[in-house]
């Protein structure tokens, strides 16, 4: 029984075909994977199920029957729902607001409606609690909200655009086991992700979509990650050389006794020393929500440190403004590309200033040069891959992936000496994501010192020279990356493991470079030198234990620059459209797909997400005025 039949679907925006003849058939009771390369169109469609956009041509059949959304609200009325890329809650009401908010009629905004949500959180084991700010929440937290909030609509049929992108692997663990849930209810998923591994895992089909129209179909039973990402990207991969180490005696970045207090003199981060080399990638592993963004906005300069010291090679920079600290040479990849990463009603070139106001190309002197700006800016979209048809576009038009790569480009262009880059790749497919990783690589070579914070372990395994480990804002435990496990790791960012962690039995794999071919919960590929991650490949996700951290702060410090998040304007260029193949998907594998360096590894880690309970009393951020806004 079919619950979605998207039939020749087409888009177009001015100048960009963003959908051409798209086809997808859902099945019901089954998670269907949407695969496809950063701008491939994949969230335009599933737009386009929900309601959002309206498709120039082709159909729609929900259920067998024939329909025309002319607004979310139709779609929702026929049992869809969506979670976005960008989460769209407000912060600054709580769970039960945003859940009812728009939806008042189905259960009021009482006793009524909590019962109902509460119903709902415990038949598919969400654990969400009404009367929590979402504010306070973790991500992985928000997301089941969000899930929830679409499930309290009445919806058969999940849209998941990028759900797993800001989860770490216990979290994600717990997502599929959601899914799970919702699939032996008979309702069906929209599973977008660029980890081609969970793709494999979770799913039970997998439409793959290139330059806006579908190429083919997998089975994860029949189809590697190889396959799937040449069947994406339409060619081979490049390959990540392995690191050799560049690290220097020289501290670039010096951090000594840090402590950040919340409004009531709680610890935020407490105790923190560490030095990064020039040369030296210093990755930092924790359950989101125990310290990072503040340690983060420490550094930057958007909060203040209560006590310790900040030294950017001879210089002690705790007091200075982010400004100066930006001038000289602190490179910044935020978390959230959307609050603090760019002005999305901005075009490219004014995102490319931003930031960096004062520094060449973009002044000269004194005074702005959009002209240099602006011819710098064509050069990061061609060298970083930026797909986009001009660079007078909005940032909010382009696709999420390309943000990323607009953002990373911006950043690297000012050849900073100290680069903090929080989940630099998140979101950006594994061609794009190889690319990044090299780059960074180079200026590593050539003396750039990097605190390296991602969700993704094998990132964090294969990119960095160190390992630390954040629990509850103090630094617990570190690793030698060469050695560590996804698992071991995981298992100390949950608290269990602390001090210096080795691996007591197991000898570090030596891989072939297709050791993790073949298998359904194959390694993702393009993964640096790190272990593969298999999530869950058994289907068994783990109930959460009391794994969780004290006190995740939430904290969403005000943006560098203001962000605006409104609807995007159209832009124009030229358009990607290549003739359908029909090539379900028997692809031969051949080629080098970038395989990670060590064997595969399984993080099962026996500890899951942080609760909500866990809520902290941080300071509320001063940004929690508006629902994230879709545009995008
Ligand atoms: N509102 C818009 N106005 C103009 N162009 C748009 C708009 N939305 C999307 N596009 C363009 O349509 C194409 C497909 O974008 P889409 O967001 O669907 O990609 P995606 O597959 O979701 O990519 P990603 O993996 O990076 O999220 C891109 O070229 C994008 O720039
Ligand atoms: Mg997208």
């Amino acid at each position: 029984m079919t619950a979605v039949e998207l039939a020749g679907i087409t888009k177009r925006f001015p100048g960009v075909v963003a959908n051409h003849d798209i086809h997808l058939s859902v099945r019901k009771g089954t998670v269907h994977a949407l695969v496809g390369e950063n701008g491939a169109g994949k969230s335009t469609l599933m737009k386009i199920l929900y309601g959002m956009q309206k498709p120039d041509e082709g159909t729609i059949a929900i259920d067998g029957e024939q329909v025309s959304f002319s607004s979310p609200a139709d779609a929702i009325a026929r049992g869809i729902g969506m979670v976005h890329q960008h989460f769209m809650l407000a912060d600054n009401l709580t769970v039960l607001e945003n859940v009812v908010l728009g939806s008042e009629k189905l259960h009021g905004i009482g006793g009524k409606a909590r019962r109902k949500i509460k119903e709902i959180s415990e038949r598919y084991g969400l654990g969400v609690r009404p009367d929590l700010l979402v504010e306070e929440l973790g991500v992985a937290a928000r997301q089941r909200v969000e899930i929830l909030k679409v499930l309290y609509r009445g919806a058969r049929t999940l849209i998941l655009d990028e759900p797993t992108a800001v989860l770490v692997p216990q979290e994600v663990d717990a997502l599929f086991a959601n899914l799970r849930e919702l699939k032996s209810e008979g309702l069906s998923v929209i599973f977008i992700s660029h980890k081609l591994g969970e793709v494999l895992s979770v799913a039970d089909e997998i439409t793959v979509i290139r330059r806006g129209t579908t190429v083919g179909t997998a089975v994860p039973a029949e189809t590697t990650s190889r396959q799937l990402a040449e069947l994406m990207v339409g060619s081979e991969l490049p390959t990540p050389e392995t690191a050799e180490s560049t690290v220097t005696d020289r501290p670039v970045i010096t951090v000594k006794d840090l402590r950040l207090e919340a409004a009531g003199g709680k610890a935020l981060l407490d105790d923190i020393s560490f030095t990064i080399h020039a040369g030296e990638v210093l990755g930092l592993a924790g359950v989101e929500g125990n310290g990072q963004t503040e340690l983060v906005d420490a550094l930057i300069g958007l909060k203040s440190a209560d006590s310790g010291t900040i030294t950017l090679a001879e210089e002690e920079i705790t007091t200075w403004a982010t400004r100066k600290r930006r001038e000289q040479g602190i490179g910044y990849i935020p978390e959230d590309r959307h609050r603090h990463g760019l002005l999305l009603e901005a075009p490219l070139w004014e995102n490319r200033i931003l930031g960096h106001v004062t520094e060449r190309p973009n002044a000269k002197g004194f005074w702005l040069d959009p002209k240099a700006a602006q011819e710098d800016t064509r050069r990061i979209v061609k060298a970083y891959d930026v797909r986009t048809p001009g660079i007078d576009v909005t940032a909010a038009s382009l696709s999420g992936g390309n943000q990323q790569k607009l953002i990373v480009g911006r950043e690297m262009s000012h050849k900073p000496r100290f680069l903090i880059a929080a989940h630099p790749t998140r979101g950006v497919d594994v061609g794009a994501q190889a690319q990044i990783w090299d780059q960074i690589r180079e200026a590593r070579r050539e003396g750039l010192a990097v605190l390296l914070i991602s969700a993704d372990l094998d990132e964090l395994i294969g990119l960095s020279d160190t390992l630390r480990v954040i629990y509850n804002g103090q630094l617990v435990a570190d690793a030698d990356p060469a050695t560590i496990t996804p698992e071991e790791l995981g298992s100390a960012m949950t608290g269990a493991a602390t001090g210096h962690l080795e691996s007591p039995t197991e000898d570090p794999v030596e891989p072939s470079a297709d050791a993790s071919l073949g298998t359904p919960a194959d390694a993702p590929l393009g993964t640096p030198a790190g272990a593969p991650l298999e999530t869950s490949a058994d289907g068994e996700a783990k109930a959460p234990a009391d794994g969780s951290p004290d006190d995740p702060a939430e904290t969403s410090a005000d943006a560098p620059a203001a962000t605006s998040a409104d609807s995007p304007a159209e832009p124009s260029a030229d358009a990607p459209a290549e003739p359908r193949a029909e090539s379900p998907v028997k692809v031969p594998s051949q080629g080098t797909a970038s395989t990670p360096s060590q064997g595969p590894a399984k993080t099962q880690a026996d500890a899951d997400a942080p609760e909500d309970e866990d809520a902290p009393d941080a300071d509320a951020p001063a940004d929690a005025d508006a629902p994230e806004d879709e545009a995008r």
